[in-house]
């Protein structure tokens, strides 16, 4: 009699599984997101001794500086200083958003130091992808294409070519024969990204994975890939802006949080250097509502401008907007103003963004925050050369934030030459010449040092 094949039950939402088919998925919560998957035949272990046996750490050498650099000086900086050999990136971001074109570009500067590149596309054709490339200038000779979505097919062409860095755009387009699911479902996009992984971790061919982003914002296929792969980068930013933003969110290499700053033109990606200028470049001059704000992406300080803008609304519910912030956030800063200040925002419209499509959620901006409301709400500018970072209690109380110094220096490299802080980050900072800090440990001391 002929075996019949085991087939499970996989959750598309978080990689459950479960021997029938059931509605809703135990473990996430999420109804009918089980589909049937036939798991993929394993060849039997050999007996026998390991191949490699235990080594001790101390006995483990290390080259020093083999990270590869794509000469894009924003994206090696995200990556933690370079691509690591054998690693998989995975490149998360929504459609249209860049990816394609940020990594051709990062492939086509590896194949100009001349390495052997290769851009596999399960989405554009080979001419498709010329034209893009056209566009990009980006045309070296090392840089190799192709159109193929079986995997064991891309695994024979690696065997030939044995590329030294490869590109799969997307790994939700590529399936393989092992598994009769639909290419993009949990177990395919498991099993494909592992049998990757295992030729970019024996060959030490870093590998970029290309991922769509799910309603939701995780990376479809969705959990299970951000586990297996060493780096997770997601690139972002608002379509209605040209700056895009590579923000790692997850990194074995490096710090996480580290971000990448881009413009997109019509030539293709180009980094943007000095993001904090670009980001004020169009500030208002003298208008209330405005104020800059120095946060921290990763290891990097970024001036933001965050504007508010509060008006006495004609409607019986006043709305709430919040455009890079997070709505809760306001509310709560509404609240405290409301409660320790006095001062009654409820029956008011409040509109909070910031400029230049960031997002900023780092608690160190409810100072900047809470300034814009006030500062719309009583129509006074805020002093042009002040910035302000700290966190809001609900006593109404500033708390410090990480690294003082670094923000402070950042927004004296800006020509800004007041700070407001808290008390508390005051002490033990060393201040930057030319820049005089003004510790506040209330709204209230904030209320004075900004309009009194
Ligand atoms: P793409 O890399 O195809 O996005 P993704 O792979 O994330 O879906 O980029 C698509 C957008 O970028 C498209 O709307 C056009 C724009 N674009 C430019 O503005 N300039 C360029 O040089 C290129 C190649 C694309
Ligand atoms: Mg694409």
């Amino acid at each position: 009699m002929a075996k019949q094949k085991k087939s499970i039950f996989v959750c598309q939402n978080c990689g459950y599984q479960a021997p029938k088919w059931l509605g809703r998925c135990p473990d996430c919560g999420e109804w009918n997101t089980l589909v049937e998957e036939f798991s993929a035949t394993r060849p039997q272990r050999k007996k026998g001794p390991r191949v490699t046996p235990p080594a001790a750490i101390t006995g483990i050498s290390l080259d020093r500086e083999t990270r590869l650099k794509t000469g894009l000086g924003e994206f090696d900086r995200t990556l933690g200083g370079g691509l690591v050999p054998g690693s998989l990136v995975l490149i998360g971001g929504d459609p249209g958003i860049g990816k394609s074109t940020l990594v051709l570009q990062a492939l086509d500067q590896l194949a100009r130091q001349g390495f052997r590149a290769l851009y596999l596309s399960g989405e554009e054709s080979p001419q498709q992808i010329k034209l893009r490339a056209n566009r990009l200038s980006a045309t070296s000779e090392n840089l190799f294409v192709m159109a193929e979505t079986c995997v064991e097919d891309v695994l024979d062409t690696l065997e030939h070519m044995k590329p030294h860095v490869l590109a799969v755009d997307s790994i939700q387009t590529v399936y393989t024969e092992a598994i009769a699911s639909a290419p993009g479902s949990v177990g395919q996009v498991r099993e494909v990204a592992s049998r990757l992984m295992g030729v970019a971790k024996t060959s030490g061919m870093p590998v970029f994975l290309v991922g769509h982003v799910t309603k939701d914002g995780s990376i479809a296929g969705p959990k299970v890939l951000e586990h297996l792969v060493d780096t997770v980068l997601y690139f972002e930013g608002d379509r209605g802006h040209l700056f895009r933003i590579l923000r790692s969110v997850k990194n074995r290499f490096g710090s996480t949080n580290e971000i990448g700053v881009f413009e997109m033109k019509d030539t293709g990606l180009e980094e943007v250097g000095n993001p904090s200028r670009i980001f004020l470049e169009e500030r208002p001059q003298g208008v209330s509502g405005s104020v800059v704000i120095p946060c921290l992406e990763g290891t990097r300080p970024l001036l933001v401008e965050i504007q508010a803008l509060v008006t006495a609304s004609p409607l019986g519910m006043p709305r709430r907007t919040a455009v890079g912030v997070d709505h809760h956030r306001i509310a709560l800063l509404v609240a405290v103003l409301g409660k320790r200040m006095g001062m009654e925002l409820g029956d008011q419209d409040i509109f909070v963004n910031v400029a230049g499509g960031l997002k900023v959620d780092e608690p160190a901006a409810d100072l900047g925050i809470i300034s814009a409301m006030m500062s719309s709400f009583l129509d006074r500018p805020v002093p042009r050369d002040v910035v302000l970072f700290g966190e809001v209690g609900l006593a109404g109380e500033i708390r410090g934030v990480s690294q003082p110094e670094l923000r402070m220096r950042e927004a004296q490299k800006l020509g800004f030459s007041r700070c407001i802080l808290s008390t508390g980050n005051l002490q033990g900072t060393k201040v930057p010449g030319n820049m005089q800090a003004i510790g506040v440990t209330s709204i209230q001391g904030l209320f004075e040092a900004l309009f009194q």
